[in-house]
């Protein structure tokens, strides 16, 4: 399964990130409901979250923050990105693609852009879309964002929801690579009997808004807590050793797992059944919570400086829908 190095390979080249500056901690939270900081880092490992407080400013914005970070760091002209993808559940509006405001706000006027949805799967799926235009030699620098607000869609007296996410968004440039670095192989999966078990079940086509889905709170993200956490080990797990097995790798030979950052106890659980040393297994969910489509970009944008060409490194995200998988990804030098 690995690349050839006489076909185009599609690799990261640049990344950019960016969280708000308001903190909500595991203190603030105990103010609002019923909980303390000791049950959420022993049940969660959540410390804190960042939130966009700013009721003008949506998920837009953070993926416009995150964008521009990489822009200017990496001196990018923005008119030669050829497409942008936003992988976000919480767009800024129900018909208009955010991704196509942003990549008007960054300038990149010669892009198209549209979002992807599939929420905390989201951003694993943008990178494999984004991948498979590079490969096709059609474009050449592809910008994927994973952008959520799920401030704005979270019930603050849900304290079992209210205490696991936060606002987030990080970016990363696909650009063609010819030595076989970058995107490597992918197993994705959905099962739709799970979607009843995390959504935000109002505001689409199938209970549009009205004072009834207002009243019952059902434009709120309501979840069973234990039915997901044991559908996301078994999902993420799977995917993951499927991936090492296709790609005749042991755990040994992994350098670094990026996992979707929902509960810092399922990535104990995943990492455990892909028998992973705990060096390798990159967590930043103690600062940012669960930031859903934000979450894999965001440990891209923390850890990247560690990274070494060459390195083998497996993403695994899992979300609402259900939606799952697992990729291999061989880590290029970045442009800076
Ligand atoms: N603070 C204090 N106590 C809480 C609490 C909170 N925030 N939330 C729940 N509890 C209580 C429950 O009421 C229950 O009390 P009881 O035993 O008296 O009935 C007890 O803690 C255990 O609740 P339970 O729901 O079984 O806890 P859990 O260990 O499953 O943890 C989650 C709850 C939500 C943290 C956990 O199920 C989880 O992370 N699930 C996955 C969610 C997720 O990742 N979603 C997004 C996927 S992409």
């Amino acid at each position: 399964m690995t690349k050839s190095n006489t076909t185009i390979s599609a690799s990261i080249t640049a990344i950019g990130g960016y969280v708000p500056e308001d903190r909500l901690t595991n203190k603030d939270l105990e103010l609002i409901v019923e909980t303390n900081d000791d049950w959420i880092q022993s049940r969660t490992g959540i410390k804190e979250r960042r939130i966009l407080k700013d009721p003008k400013k949506a998920t837009s914005f953070l993926a416009i923050q995150a964008s521009k970070n990489l822009i200017l760091k990496n001196n990018i002209d923005p008119l030669t990105i050829d497409m942008v993808i936003v992988a976000t559940t919480t767009p800024d509006m129900q018909i208009a693609a955010t991704a196509a405001y942003v990549a008007t706000q960054i300038g990149s006027n010669n892009a198209f852009g549209y979002d992807l949805q599939a929420a905390c799967s989201g951003f694993l799926y943008a990178m494999s879309m984004a991948a498979g235009k590079v490969e096709s030699g059609r474009y050449k620098k592809v910008l994927v964002i994973g952008a959520d607000k799920m401030s704005s869609v979270i019930d603050y007296k849900d304290r079992s929801t209210c205490i696991l996410f936060g606002d987030g968004a990080g970016a990363v440039l696909f650009e063609p690579n010819n030595e076989g670095l970058g995107w490597q192989d992918e197993y994705f999966k959905s099962d739709g009997a799970g979607r009843d078990a995390l959504c935000v079940k109002a505001g689409g086509s199938l209970f549009p808004a009205s004072s009834t889905t207002i009243l019952n709170g059902d434009h709120y993200l309501r979840q069973d807590g234990g039915k997901v956490f044991k559908s996301a080990v078994s999902a993420m797990s799977e995917a993951s050793n499927t991936i090492l097995e296709r790609n005749n790798m042991t755990g040994d030979e992994v350098d670094y797992l990026l996992a979707h950052q929902a509960n810092e106890r399922i990535i104990e659980a995943i990492s455990k059944i892909m028998k992973l040393n705990s060096n390798k297994v990159l967590k930043n969910i103690a600062k940012y919570g669960n930031t859903t489509a934000a979450t894999i970009p965001l440990l891209l944008y923390d850890f990247q400086n560690q990274f070494k060409k060459g390195d083998k490194i497996i993403f695994a995200a899992f979300g609402g829908g259900y939606t799952w998988g697992a990729a291999y990804y061989k880590w290029n030098k970045l442009v800076k």
